[in-house]
């Protein structure tokens, strides 16, 4: 059984991965003794504007904490609050209030990383979305954040025939690089004044409360923007499934719209535990959040510098930041991650992962062809990069590395899904005789009508409505043969769904 496994097997791994769980908060004592629900009248209520009870004075300091207009709870991660987020923007369709078929659509741009529960919240809603064209860096897999002249161009290029009601980036990224927030918001600011900008900080609860001199991410709501959403269990110490939904203090803020989107879309019976690991994790984050965050950074460190004692030859992306260009606010990095590049190897990132975990148990964050992503967790032990480095040793030091870098494993042409051939909101409710399952070899030049993802990361890289390029599938099917996990209708990858 689940419980057995969970009881008995996970407290003997070293967990680089999420969640990221502090110890030293305060903790629900008897979880099954004390699971209760909104019938009871004395805790108050979470879904009233404001909250009542007990929820409104967590949600109250949870707000005071990051510095929000107001802070809403999520039970259901990011992948909620995202989900809130687009119905926020379904809620401001002029062409529906108007009730006339404009030329001029409304659409929200987004950065190409974009989380899957960004696309699909969209779709679902039928909110339109084009994407602001991004790089890519081959050598750690890892997306960039699309920098401040790109966002100018979508804004530019898109404004002129569309109205733009709305930017989503995400920031940091999975692998721990900052967009340029700031320039972003000036440069919407003043093209798009009533736009609203939403950073996906999933990765980011704790940059709030690091010391500046870890020199990690700025917070996002610092920056400015209007709504800004995280993860409370990637990297804010509470329990798994964990999430919050800030928004500015800007009184011109439509604070109504998103809270209505809120209520909409809340379950009626939220965990009050999970509740409660939320409001336990931000108190103690508030009382000595620096220093804990701080010795996260000491972690990674510890272990990149294990990792290179052992003379093994791993290229690290905290020490490759100056090879990237405007993308990335200058001389930050989320420090509390660690990338390493594993090219020089003929093992895989994927397949070194597996055997950290089997053979080790040792369990990294993501992996893939060729990089392998650790995060340090706040339960992680001060030997856990000692151990984590011999483990590497045991695996990697019978192999030869290579002088030079293998043949590029090149990925999807992000550049390329500018424009959809049909909008991926309609082909997500298209009838089943309008599509059909084609054998995946080829599917090249055919629009897709499913969305592929690798899990992790979860960006889509077959996106509905878009023509399925070649090197696409090339990339899909090696990184299956190679391990990867894919979501999609077949993910033995012998079909892919596209339009009729
Ligand atoms: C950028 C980003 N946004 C949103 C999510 C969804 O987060 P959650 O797992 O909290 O639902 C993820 C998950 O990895 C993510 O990476």
């Amino acid at each position: 059984m689940l419980a057995d496994e969970l009881n008995t097997k996970v407290p003997a791994f070293l967990r680089w991965c999420t969640p990221s769980i502090l110890p030293s908060q305060v903790r629900v004592n008897d979880v099954y003794g004390t699971d209760i629900s909104i019938s009871c009248e004395f805790l108050g209520n979470l879904l009233g504007n404001p909250p009542t009870g007990s929820f409104g004075t967590l949600a109250v300091e949870i707000s005071k904490a990051y510095g929000s207009g107001g802070s809403l709870i999520s039970v259901n991660g990011s992948s909620g609050s995202n989900w809130v987020v687009a119905r926020y923007f379904a809620r401001a369709d002029s062409e529906i209030r108007n009730e006339v078929v404009t030329g001029r659509k409304p659409i929200v741009l987004i950065a190409r990383n974009c989380h899957h529960s960004v696309f699909n919240s969209l779709k679902a809603q039928g909110v339109r979305f084009r994407f602001i064209e991004s790089s890519y860096l081959e050598r750690y897999e890892a997306f960039l954040p699309p920098s401040p002249s790109q966002v100018l161009k979508a804004i530019v290029e898109y404004s002129g025939r569309d109205d733009v009601t709305g930017l989503i980036i995400t920031s940091p990224t999975y692998e721990g690089l900052p967009a340029r927030t700031s320039e972003i918001l000036r440069i919407a600011r003043s093209y798009l004044p009533d736009a609203t900008v939403v950073v996906d900080e999933a990765w980011g609860s704790h940059l709030t409360f690091a010391d500046d001199a870890d020199r990690l991410p700025a917070a996002a709501l610092s920056e400015g923007a209007d709504i800004v959403l995280q993860s409370s269990h990637k990297t804010g110490g509470a329990l798994q499934q964990t999430g919050l939904l800030h928004y500015t203090k800007d009184p011109e803020f439509d604070r109504e719209r998103l809270l209505t989107a809120y209520r909409e879309y809340c379950t009626t019976s939220p965990s009050y535990h999970l509740v409660a690991s939320i409001e336990a994790a931000v108190m103690d984050l508030r009382t000595d959040g620096a220093l804990k965050i701080n010795r996260l950074v000491r972690l990674t460190t510890d272990l990149r510098k294990r990792l290179k004692g052992e003379g093994l030859c791993l290229e690290f992306l905290s020490e490759d930041l100056g090879q990237i260009g405007s993308e990335i606010e200058s001389g930050r990095y989320d420090f509390t991650k660690l990338v390493a590049s594993t090219y020089r190897y003929n093992t895989t990132g994927l397949q070194l992962s597996k055997a950290l975990e089997g053979q080790h148990r040792i369990i990294a964050e993501k992996s893939g062809l060729r990089s392998i992503l650790f995060l340090a967790t706040f339960q992680l032990p001060d030997d856990a990069p000692e151990k984590t480095a011999q483990a590497w040793k045991a695996l990697l030091n019978s192999q030869q590395p290579t002088a030079s870098s293998p043949a590029a494993v090149s990925h999807p042409a992000f550049a390329a899904l500018s424009e959809p051939r049909y909008e991926p909101y309609m082909v997500s409710r298209i009838a089943n005789e309008d599509t059909r399952e084609v054998p995946f070899k080829n599917a090249a030049g055919r629009i897709a009508a499913e969305s592929i993802e690798l899990y992790p990361p979860g960006i889509p890289i077959v996106i509905e409505g878009y023509p399925i390029e070649g090197g696409t599938l090339d990339y899909l099917l090696r990184s299956k043969a190679q391990g990867a996990s894919l979501v999609c209708r077949d993910p033995t990858l012998q079909k892919v769904l596209v339009l009729a």
